[in-house]
C-alpha cells in the first residue's frame, strides 16, 4: 500500500491532490486560510537559560512557573549546546530522509519498543484518517547499549545523533532539577533526580514534506506529550501550534533555541499545576519541514505519581498512579485526545 510507504514518497512522485485517506473530516481541518481563529501577536515565554545559572535564578524561576501553568510550553535560549550539535542533528536528520525509501524501510516494524523505528502518519497501524509526517525513533537510554542498532548510514548519523543525545540529556537534567525548585519542593528530601539518572529518552525525527492542500490535513493531530519534558529542536519553518485559551498559537522557530514542553508526567508529578497541552503540526504547500523530539521521563519500570509534597487539603491528590506500560496498552487501542483514564475522578 503506497501510503504505508509514506509522505515524503507520495511528494516526489509529484502528487498533486491529497489521497482521501490523509482528509480530515471539516471539523478537524485547520482552518490555514483564516488566520484570525489563531492568535497572532501572543508569542511564547521565553526562558533564558543563562538567567536560571546566574544571580537571576530566582526571578527566571518565576518566570519557568508561570509558563509551566499558563502555556505548558517555553522557548529555551542561551542553553549552552554548541550551534554545531544542533545543527549536525537537524542536518544527518533531514539527509536521512532524503536516502532511497528502500534504506529507510528497513527500519519499518510495528513493534512499539523496537530502538530505531522508521513510519508514518501519527500511528500507521491505528489511524483513520492518515497525517502528513514521515519519521525515525530512536530509543536514546542507555544509549550504549542501543548504538549499534541505530541505522548505519547517513555514515555520521550514529555520531551527530549521540552527541546530540548527550547534551540534551544533560541539559535536561539541569531544566530537571529548576523545574523541581520551581514548585517549591525541596531538592534534597525529593527523590526524583535520582531516579531520573536513569531515565527514558527517545528521540522522534520528524519530516514534513511540501502538501499540495495543506488546508485538508496534518502534519500531526493535536495531542499532548506523555513524558516528563520534550525538548524540541526545529528548523526555520513553521508549522507547531499550541492550544491557549482554546484557541491555537503558532511558535515562531528561534534560530538555535529549543521548544520545551511540559509533558503528561510533569503534570502529574506537579499534581496538575503545570500543564501537558495540546498541540498540533500544520503543513504547508511549498517548505518541508523537519523537526527533532526528544522525550524524556522517568524510568520505563517507575511509577509516576503526585509528588507527596504537592498533595494538601486545599489541592487534594488529582491523578491516578500510572506507569509506561498503561500508556502503552492505551496508545495501541483508545483515541489519543482522552486521557482521562489519569484522572481520580474520573
Ligand atoms: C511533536 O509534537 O512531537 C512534534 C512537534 C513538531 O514537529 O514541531
Ligand atoms: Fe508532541
Amino acid at each position: 500500500n503506497l501510503y504505508q510507504k509514506g509522505v515524503k514518497t507520495m511528494y516526489e512522485n509529484g502528487i498533486e491532490h491529497v489521497p482521501s485517506k490523509y482528509v480530515l473530516p471539516p471539523s478537524e481541518r485547520p482552518n490555514v486560510s483564516s488566520p484570525e481563529a489563531e492568535l497572532p501577536d501572543l508569542h511564547l515565554p521565553v526562558i533564558d537559560f543563562a538567567h536560571l545559572q546566574g544571580p537571576n535564578r530566582r526571578q527566571a524561576l518565576h518566570s519557568l512557573a508561570h509558563a509551566c501553568e499558563h502555556f505548558g510550553f517555553f522557548q529555551l535560549v542561551n542553553h549552552g549546546i554548541a550551534e554545531e550539535v544542533t545543527e549536525k542533528m537537524v542536518n544527518v536528520g533531514k539527509r536521512f530522509f532524503e536516502m532511497p525509501l528502500s534504506e529507510r524501510e528497513k527500519y519499518m516494524t510495528a513493534d512499539m519498543n523496537a530502538p530505531v523505528r522508521y513510519g508514518t502518519s501519527f500511528n500507521q497501524n491505528r489511524d483513520g484518517v492518515f497525517c502528513w509526517r514521515d519519521f525515525l525513533k530512536l530509543i536514546c537510554h542507555p544509549l550504549p547499549q542501543l548504538l549499534p542498532h541505530w541505522p548505519s548510514s547517513p555514515i555520521d548519523l550514529r555520531e551527530s545523533a549521540a552527541n546530540y543525545a548527550e547534551e540534551t540529556r544533560a541539559l535536561y537534567m539541569v531544566i530537571v532539577e529548576a523545574i523541581v525548585e520551581s514548585l517549591g519542593l525541596n531538592k534534597r528530601e525529593e527523590t526524583i533526580m535520582k531516579e531520573m539518572e536513569d531515565g527514558s529518552q527517545l528521540m522522534v525525527v520528524n519530516c514534513y514534506p511540501p502538501c499540495p492542500q495543506p488546508d485538508l490535513t496534518v502534519g500531526m493531530p493535536p495531542h499532548s506529550d506523555y513524558g516528563f519534558l520534550t525538548l524540541l529542536l526545529q528548523d526555520d519553518v513553521e508549522g507547531l501550534q499550541i492550544l491557549h485559551k482554546h484557541r491555537w498559537l503558532t511558535v515562531r522557530p528561534i534560530p538555535g533555541s529549543f521548544v520545551v514542553n511540559v509533558g503528561d508526567h510533569l503534570e502529574i508529578f506537579s499534581n496538575g499545576r503545570y500543564k501537558s497541552v495540546l498541540h498540533r503540526v500544520l503543513v504547508n504547500s511549498t517548505n518541508c519541514r523537519i523537526s527533532v523530539a526528544s522525550l524524556l521521563s522517568f524510568p520505563f519500570t517507575s511509577t509516576v505519581r503526585p509528588a507527596v509534597a504537592l498533595i494538601t487539603p486545599t489541592n487534594p491528590r488529582r491523578y491516578k498512579d500510572t506507569d509506561f506500560a498503561t500508556f502503552l496498552d492505551y496508545i495501541k487501542s483508545s483515541d489519543s485526545k482522552n486521557k482521562n483514564f489519569l484522572h481520580t475522578r474520573s
